[in-house]
């Protein structure tokens, strides 16, 4: 397992897996049971002053089709309980990563200050600037304040900066006009790398027998943040954009569930990833698939660190104006494991080319008007319809050290 150490600027991780801020990172109890289990690291739950005002509605989490939407607010802990916390934390678990995450109003720098001077103070081995919880805190003048004010993002990075002894790292928002214009200003002003990205804003949904929402806090609710599988698109995204065009160290979370995911993000240039839903709905016993999995899959193809496979993807990403439009891929129907469902036939006839003829006994692609856009490929419920070539091409490009 040794190949799964991972150094970010001058810190060890032990593995790449961090629990993120947020239920699973709730107190020193629970973050030194995943440290038993394996966790590498664990960013607190976001610590703030005005911790009497953080009261959480019941319910706050609503379940939806690939993931979870929260209306949670941030941790309602003291700031002197958790420094009591962090030290337990350092002191029993000296090779395991706590970062703190902290947040204070956009405008109250001294705050800010404070928190990163106490929960240093108290042997946090880094920080996590709180830019980004979408829901609740905007209304105090917190979280998502920030991202949506770039240059008050930049200006608490740089005066946190100046009272920090240990990396400074910030968590921006999806919610943003540019994720990357953002933490290229937090960069600037000192930030010693990005932790991308906060939940996706949205709306848990209304039960239509009632007109209620769904999230009812008696019979009212909120716009609240999604996480999980749902969001990972969105965090793909992010990531790679930050990591590539700032060359800077990017931690990912959004959607990550398993090692695969894990290797995803890696490959598009994160140095570690952190968990919250995944880890919600399965508990801490996830890490030992997560290990083992991405340590085989480093062995399988011969590589001896994660560092060495971060950001091979990268290169693959371009503007769109720059994709090869010369080559058309027509698809294939292959006739043995073609289950003549005639969904192909109705998607490309009413949202493609009609290049589909259905005589109730067989389907048959005309390659002529195939204009190669994949809808069939991604409706066949049987896998029976392949883009031609697409086997040969991908052949080429094996992961190799
Ligand atoms: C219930 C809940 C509470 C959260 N609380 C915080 C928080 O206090 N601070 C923070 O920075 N992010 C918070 N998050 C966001 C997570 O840290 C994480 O960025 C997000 O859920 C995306 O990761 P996931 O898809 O693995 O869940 C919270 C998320 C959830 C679901």
């Amino acid at each position: 397992m040794s190949r799964l150490k991972t150094k970010v600027g001058n810190i060890e991780f032990i593995n790449p897996f961090i629990l993120a801020s947020a239920p699973p990172a709730r107190n020193a109890e629970m973050i030194a049971r995943a440290f038993e289990l394996g966790w590498a690291g664990a960013v607190t739950k976001t610590i703030c002053l005005n911790y009497k005002d953080m009261i959480d509605v019941s319910p706050r989490l609503a379940g939806i089709k690939g993931g979870l939407l929260n209306i949670e607010l941030i941790s309602s802990v003291s700031p002197e309980k958790w420094v009591e916390d962090i030290k337990f934390l350092k002191q029993n678990y000296p090779s395991n990563i706590v970062i703190a995450s902290i947040s204070a109003e956009a405008s109250n720098i001294e705050g800010w200050q404070k928190l990163a001077v106490m929960t240093q103070t108290a042997g946090a081995d880094m920080l996590e600037l709180n830019f980004s919880c979408p829901h609740g805190l905007p209304e105090m003048g917190m979280g998502n304040t920030c991202s949506d004010n770039p240059e008050i993002a930049a200006k608490i990075t740089k005066f946190v900066k100046a009272v920090s002894k240990i990396p400074v790292w910030t968590k921006l928002s999806p919610n943003v006009n540019s994720i990357k214009r953002l933490a290229e200003l937090c960069l600037n002003s000192g930030a010693d790398g990005i932790t991308a990205i906060n939940t996706v804003k949205g709306f848990a949904g209304v039960d239509v027998k009632t007109g209620l929402p769904k999230l009812n806090i008696n019979g009212y609710s909120a716009y609240g943040g999604l996480s999980g599988d749902i969001i990972k698109p969105i965090a793909l995204k992010a990531v790679s954009e930050i990591a590539s065009t700032l060359k800077c160290n990017v931690s990912a979370t959004g959607g990550i569930k398993n090692h695969e995911d894990a290797v995803e993000f890696i490959l598009l240039g994160a140095s570690t990833v952190q968990l919250c839903a995944e880890v919600m709905f399965k508990g801490y016993e996830i890490i030992k698939e997560l290990k083992h999995g991405l340590n085989n899959y480093l062995e399988e193809y011969n590589f001896n660190s994660v560092n060495e496979i971060r950001g091979k993807s990268l290169q693959y990403i371009k503007p769109h104006f720059d994709l090869d439009k010369s080559n058309c891929l027509k698809h294939e129907i292959n006739p043995e494991i073609c289950i003549n469902c005639g969904k192909c036939y109705k998607a490309c006839r009413d949202a493609g080319y009609q290049a589909i003829s259905y005589n109730g006994d067989n389907l048959l692609i005309d390659k002529q008007k195939c204009s190669g856009c994949g809808l069939c490929s991604i409706i066949c419920p049987a896998n029976a319809i392949v883009i031609n070539n697409n086997e040969n091409i991908c052949s080429q490009f094996l992961l190799k050290r």
